[in-house]
C-alpha cells in the first residue's frame, strides 16, 4: 500500500487531455495495491495567475465534478480543496525558510511564466514551495504528474532533504514522481498537444450541439472525398483511436485507406463516440453542476478527514521547530 497524492488547479473545466492524461490514470492507481489517495483541487495555486473569484469557484466545482463523474471513490479516499486546509499555508512558510533562493529563481516554469505573464507576483515565485507543502504535509509516497511538473517534484525532494538534514530528523518522506508516459499525448483540434493555453481543447461536457460544432472544427487536410486518406496523420482519427475499441478503430482505418470516406463522416463518428462513451459521466457532471450543494457536501466531508491528518503532522513539525 502506498500513499498517492496529486492536485489539479482550478483554472478551467478539465478537457479531454486532462481526463485521459491525468484523471483516469490517477483513478486507476487508487484501485491498485489498496493504495490510499489524496486528490485535491489546487485552488490556492490558481490565484497566482487568476484573480477572478467566481471563475475560480466555478472551476473548482467543475474539476471536482469531473473527478466524481469519472468514479473517484471520495468516501474511501481523501478528496478536498487545498484552500480549506490552512495548515498547508503554515507549512509553506516553514519550508520557505529552508528553500535556497537560487533554487526558485532557476525553476524552468517560473522563468517561462515570468517571460509570458504581465503579473509576475511572489506567489508565482514560491509556487513550488506551496506544492512541496501540499505533498510533504501528508507524507505522500507517489505523486503522479505530467512532464512539466517533474522539476517541481525534484524541488520538493530537495526541500524535504534540506529540512531533514538541518534538523537531523526524518520528518518528511521523500516522494517519488510518477511520470505519465508520453504515449498519451491527446492532440487538440489543431493537432498540437491539447491545452487550455492553446485554446484547442475539447470539453466533453458541452451540450450536444456545441460539442458537435467543436468536433466539426477539427483541422484536417484537403484530400478529396473519393481519395484514400492517411489515418495516422489525421487528428480526427488519432482522437478516435484513443477512445474507440480496437475493432472500431480498425474499421475506421480501413475506411480511411479505401477512400470514399469523408472527414465529415469521421467527425460525426467521433462525436457520437464521445457522446456514447461518456454518457454517464456527462449526466453526472451536469447534475452536479446544477446542484453544487452536493459537491460542497462531498468536499466538506473530505476536508474534515484530511484536516485531521494535516493537523497531526503540523503539530509534529511545530514541535521540532520550537513552536509548541
Ligand atoms: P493544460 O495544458 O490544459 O493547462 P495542465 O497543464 O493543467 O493542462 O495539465 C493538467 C494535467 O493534465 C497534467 O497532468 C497533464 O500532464 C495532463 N494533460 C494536459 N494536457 C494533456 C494532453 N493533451 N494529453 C495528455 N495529458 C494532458
Ligand atoms: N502544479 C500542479 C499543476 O499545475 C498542480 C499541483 C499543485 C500539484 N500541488 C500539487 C500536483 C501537488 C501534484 C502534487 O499541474
Amino acid at each position: 500500500m502506498a500513499r498517492i497524492l496529486t492536485g489539479i488547479q482550478s483554472s478551467n473545466i478539465p478537457h479531454l487531455g486532462n481526463i485521459l492524461g491525468a484523471i483516469l490514470p490517477a483513478i486507476e492507481l487508487t484501485h491498485l495495491n489498496n493504495n490510499e489517495a489524496f486528490y485535491f483541487i489546487a485552488d490556492l495555486h490558481s490565484l497566482s495567475s487568476i484573480k477572478n473569484a467566481e471563475f475560480i469557484r466555478q472551476s473548482t466545482y467543475a474539476v471536482s465534478a469531473t473527478w466524481i463523474a469519472f468514479g473517484l471513490d471520495y468516501n474511501k479516499h481523501y478528496f478536498y480543496r487545498q484552500s480549506r486546509i490552512p495548515e498547508v499555508c503554515e507549512l509553506t512558510w516553514y519550508l520557505n525558510c529552508f528553500t535556497p533562493y537560487p533554487m526558485l529563481a532557476n525553476a524552468h516554469s517560473f522563468k517561462e511564466k515570468s517571460k509570458q505573464l504581465s503579473d509576475v507576483n511572489a506567489g508565482l515565485f514560491i509556487y513550488p514551495v506551496l506544492m512541496a507543502a501540499d505533498i510533504l504535509l501528508y507524507d505522500a509516497d507517489i505523486v503522479p504528474v505530467g512532464k512539466d511538473q517533474v522539476q517541481h517534484l525534484e524541488m520538493t525532494r530537495d526541500i524535504a532533504s534540506i529540512f531533514n538534514r538541518t534538523l537531523q530528523k526524518d520528518v518528511f518522506v521523500l516522494p517519488q514522481a510518477k511520470i505519465k508516459k508520453e504515449v498519451m499525448i491527446v492532440p487538440g483540434i489543431d493537432g498540437q498537444k491539447m491545452s487550455k493555453s492553446y485554446n484547442n481543447f475539447i470539453n466533453i461536457f458541452l451540450p450536444e450541439k456545441e460539442l458537435k460544432k467543436v468536433i466539426m472544427s477539427i483541422i484536417t487536410d484537403s484530400t478529396p472525398l473519393k481519395e484514400p486518406k492517411h489515418p495516422d496523420t489525421c487528428n480526427v482519427f488519432k482522437l478516435y483511436a484513443l477512445l474507440a475499441d480496437k475493432n472500431d478503430v480498425e474499421t475506421m482505418r480501413q475506411n480511411y485507406l479505401k477512400g470514399n470516406y469523408g472527414y465529415g463522416q469521421a467527425k460525426t463518428a467521433l462525436c457520437e463516440l464521445i457522446l456514447d462513451k461518456f454518457k454517464e459521466q456527462r449526466k453526472i457532471f451536469s447534475e452536479l453542476m446544477t446542484n453544487t450543494e452536493k459537491i460542497e457536501q462531498i468536499l466538506v466531508l473530505g476536508e474534515k478527514k484530511t484536516r485531521a491528518i494535516a493537523q497531526q503532522k503540523l503539530q509534529q513539525i511545530r514541535a521540532i521547530l520550537g513552536y509548541s
